[in-house]
């Protein structure tokens, strides 16, 4: 179970895919305005990173932030590698699909119990059983569209749950 963030200390939300150069820069970018367009940045800390460290130091995919541009995000930060610790400062460690979410249990094994970790996917209205954010790195510009879809459906709904859940 997640350690609950002391009243008015920010949540913690990492976002972690396995390059951090598509997906999980993505869903930071997503989450992060639609967490200022309801007024609540000052109540969250967000971040993204990967679970390979193939790409660090990278700025995300130039593909992944024309997507975001065209809807309004720019994309900052770069790569880097999801640490033990990070398990321990986020209250929240949202996965991309079912690898990352494997190598993040293996990580947990060697942090100290803290963070919720659980899969963007499974808050997504429309997922109808499907669980992953495809990993578009390979394939051609709609999955990158396709990507964005899902995350911002995705992202609302979690937004949605955690303000629930703190009584944001
Ligand atoms: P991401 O996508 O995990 O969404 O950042 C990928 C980025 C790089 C690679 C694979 C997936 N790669 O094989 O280098």
């Amino acid at each position: 179970m997640n350690v609950k963030p002391a009243e008015n200390h920010p949540i913690g939300v990492l976002f972690v895919c396995l390059g951090n150069i598509c997906r999980s820069p993505l869903a930071e970018g997503v989450f992060r305005a639609l967490v200022s367009e309801a007024g609540l940045a000052h109540r969250f800390a967000i971040d993204s990173a990967g679970t390979f460290g193939w790409h660090e130091g990278d700025a995300p995919d130039a593909r992944t932030r024309a997507v975001a541009r065209r809807r309004g995000i720019e994309l900052a930060g770069v790569s880097r590698r999801v640490t033990a610790s990070d398990l321990e400062r986020f209250h929240h460690v949202v996965a991309m699909d079912g690898d990352n979410l494997r190598e993040l249990r293996k990580l947990a094994k060697r942090a100290a119990p803290g963070a919720d970790i659980g899969l963007l996917r499974d808050f997504d209205p429309l997922a109808d059983g499907r669980r992953d954010v495809p990993d578009p790195y390979y394939g051609g510009e709609d999955g990158f569209v396709e990507v964005h879809d899902i995350v911002e459906r995705s992202c609302r709904a979690l937004l949605a749950e955690l303000r629930e859940r703190y009584h944001l």
